[in-house]
């Protein structure tokens, strides 16, 4: 079932923050229903913050730096989340893995976009991986995240072929072509109440 109210995400980057953009942009034009509760950073001069506030949304930096170990940081981020009542927390370039007590708070409601057609070429570079390794297809995985790197349910997957010349920049940039696609998409149809997860696998309902 739908959510009565637009779903509120809570949105995690590490870096440049073109799909964060992406998915603002499609909130303002209305073809995405959701608001931007809050971003968070864990790298202090990612690009995506300057990105999120020129849409007004608040964006905030919290350093891993100052917190003991990874779960107590992993709270203060659950903290904030639940503070701005997310629905969804929607990693988006968060090159940081979360721990057991953050999948537990958001159990099915963190989603992950990676740049590789999962399983394969998991990690921080999926994309130099794939290139390197040498496939002639590699593609967009979104997907929930569970306690493992990059291996929980899978929602959706588009192929993106690996051309002669390709290098991780070019390859990059078309695999981003699809993300913007692919990843509104995806979390539209959380919003709407249409995804269901039976063990390893996502029903999308209608
Ligand atoms: C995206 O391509 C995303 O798939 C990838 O980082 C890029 C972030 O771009 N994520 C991962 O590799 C996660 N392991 P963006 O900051 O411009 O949205």
């Amino acid at each position: 079932m739908a959510l009565p109210e637009p779903c509120r995400l809570g949105v995690l980057i590490s870096g440049s923050g073109t799909n964060l953009e992406n998915i603002a942009r499609r909130i303002e034009e209305g073809s995405l229903p959701a608001r931007i509760a809050v971003v968070i950073s864990d790298v202090e001069g990612a690009y995506g913050l300057v990105r999120a506030r020129r849409f007004g949304l608040e964006a905030l930096f919290v350093d891993p730096g100052s917190f003991p170990d990874r779960a107590s940081f992993d709270r203060e981020l659950i903290r904030i989340l639940e503070d701005h009542r997310v629905d969804l927390v929607v990693l988006a370039g968060y090159m940081r893995l979360v721990g057991p007590e953050f999948v537990a708070a958001f159990r099915n409601r963190v989603m992950n976009i990676h740049p590789a057609l999962l399983p394969s070429f998991p990690g921080t570079s999926g994309v130099a991986d794939a290139l390197n390794y040498g496939v002639k297809v590699t593609g967009v995985t979104v997907h929930f995240v569970d306690e493992g790197l990059d291996t929980g349910p899978i929602i959706l997957q588009e192929a993106v072929p690996v051309l002669p010349g390709d290098d991780e920049e070019t390859l990059h940039q078309r695999i981003h072509e699809v993300e913007y696609r692919l990843y509104p998409e995806a979390i539209r149809y959380f919003c709407e109440g249409k995804l269901r997860v039976d063990g390893r696998r996502v029903e999308i309902l209608g």
